[in-house]
């Protein structure tokens, strides 16, 4: 709905099986490993901001530099466009930027006719539809007015974004990034398969819908991660030296993809931290049939009935990503505990011998089946990535302010008290190249 073409989050059957079909092969662990130089090339310039940021020793919001990292690694690495976002005073992107961290928010004010878009978004003819959707722009409804704003600032962003790669495949010109999303959209476009199947509203609409989709989820896990560490100082010590030591064995030089995944505390720290706070906490879906749902553990409700659900054609659905996370049916006494020990023996991780249909980690966060995160692989490398930069050269502890984490359209985090002016993530910054500090009240606050 918020795309003038066809996006991936968007379509339909056998539509969405041929997209995700050609999507997917950019988005695999080969392809994703060829991104570590633009991948470190971004984390390093993160690195530099937050040092000139903290001169040794602050409290700093590191909410919005995460931000801006996700939004330049997917542009960067997803769609090789050399976009600056850590540079400030790029006015363009800043409002890009904005309209992607709105267009959902807003989106949800609108749930009273959001069923009624994607049938607007296929009316003909395209004259009256545009010209429609332009009278948005004069209704006495802000939400309707911003939504309109941010959908058409993403689709221009995006639509320059795709000129300047096709004027690239013209002249033939290299690329930051070896195989990106718009080059094989474009070359996909060409073929005889798919000539009458993509659009360039369809190839603007992917690209759209990727940025949105890998944007904000991965700012949120970043979040998070960052936050567990600062209140847990011993074990981002662990992390630290894990990180450290396996540089040094590398002979000092960054670690890459597999090295990076190899890690093992690293890794059970990422488990763990997306197990228990997935960025996304549930989903909807709308049944496109009667169906039985065969019941794991059975609902003790005469009513409902015992071992199967019937559902029937059109009702609504919720998966509940956060709560089946958190069962205690499958991950015990401990399930709403921080345990990341419990990813060591990976055999008996979950109580039961039954294995959760999700793609990741026995859990539902990148959800599982045919809608399952298209780009899982590229989130977990920029999450274990980013963090060994990041730890490889600062400590974390906390801020005296108290953050909660609340739900926009994943799970992000905000100031108590301080709600109304936005996500963001205070946390106190020690620069471990720094040398004495000497202010001791610093340090205890930093410790605490
Ligand atoms: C920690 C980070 C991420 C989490 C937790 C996450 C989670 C999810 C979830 C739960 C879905 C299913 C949504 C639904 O069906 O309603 C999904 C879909 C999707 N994700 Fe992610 N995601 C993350 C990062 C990314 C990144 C970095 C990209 C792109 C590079 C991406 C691209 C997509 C796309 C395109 C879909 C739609 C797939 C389809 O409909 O077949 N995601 N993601």
């Amino acid at each position: 709905m918020i795309h003038r073409g066809d996006g991936l989050a968007s379509v339909k059957g056998d539509q969405h099986r041929k997209l995700k079909r050609l999507l997917s092969p950019l988005f695999t662990a080969s392809n994703v490993s060829k991104l570590e130089a633009i991948f470190y090339h971004v984390a390093y310039r993160l690195r530099e901001t937050v040092a000139e940021e903290v001169v040794g020793f602050s409290s700093r919001d590191i909410f919005g530099m995460l931000s801006s990292t996700a939004l330049e690694l997917i542009v960067k690495g997803g769609i090789s466009y050399p976009l600056d976002c850590l540079a400030a005073g790029d006015a363009k992107f800043s409002d890009f930027q904005r309209a992607l961290n709105t267009v959902l928010p807003t989106a949800g004010r609108l749930w009273m006719v959001i069923p009624y878009f994607e049938s607007w978004r296929k009316l003909r003819p395209v004259w009256l539809r545009r010209f429609l959707s332009r009278l948005v722009l004069y209704l006495p409804w802000k939400a309707a007015r911003e939504f309109k704003q941010c959908c058409d600032l993403m689709d221009q962003t995006c639509r320059d974004m795709y000129g300047y790669q096709q004027n690239l495949s013209l002249k033939k010109l290299g690329r930051i990034s070896g195989r990106d999303l718009c080059t094989h959209l474009l070359e996909a476009k060409e073929s005889i398969d798919c000539k009458h199947v993509l659009t360039n509203d369809d190839i603007v609409a992917n690209m759209s819908s990727i940025i949105l989709a890998g944007h904000e989820t991965t700012t949120s896990a970043m979040s998070r991660l960052l936050h567990i560490l600062a209140a847990r100082p011993e074990l981002q010590e662990r992390v630290r030296e894990e990180i450290v030591s396996a540089r040094t064995n590398n002979d000092g030089k960054d670690l890459n993809y597999r090295q990076l995944d190899n890690l093992p505390l690293l890794d059970a720290v990422c488990r763990e931290t997306l197990r228990l706070f997935p960025p996304v906490i549930f989903v909807g879906r709308e049944t496109a049939q009667d169906t039985i749902v065969p019941l794991k553990f059975p609902i003790h409700d005469m009513a409902i009935g015992s071992q199967e659900l019937r559902i029937l054609k059109g009702t609504r659905v919720y998966v509940g990503i956060g709560a089946i996370n958190r069962s205690e049916e499958l991950w015990g006494t401990s399930a709403n505990q921080f345990i990341p020990e419990r990813w060591f023996n990976r055999e008996d991780r979950t109580q039961h011998a039954f294995k959760m249909p999700g793609v990741y980690s026995d859990s539902l966060t990148f959800l599982g089946g045919a809608r399952s995160c298209l780009g899982m692989k590229f989130a977990l490398f920029e999450i274990k990535l980013l963090t060994s930069v990041l730890l490889g050269r600062f400590a974390l502890g906390l801020s005296d302010k108290e953050i909660c984490w609340r739900l926009d359209t994943t799970v992000l985090p905000y100031v108590e008290g301080e709600t109304h002016k936005g996500p963001s993530l205070p946390l106190i910054v020690k620069d471990l190249q720094v040398g004495d500090l000497g202010e001791d009240h610093k340090r205890e606050s930093f410790t605490k």
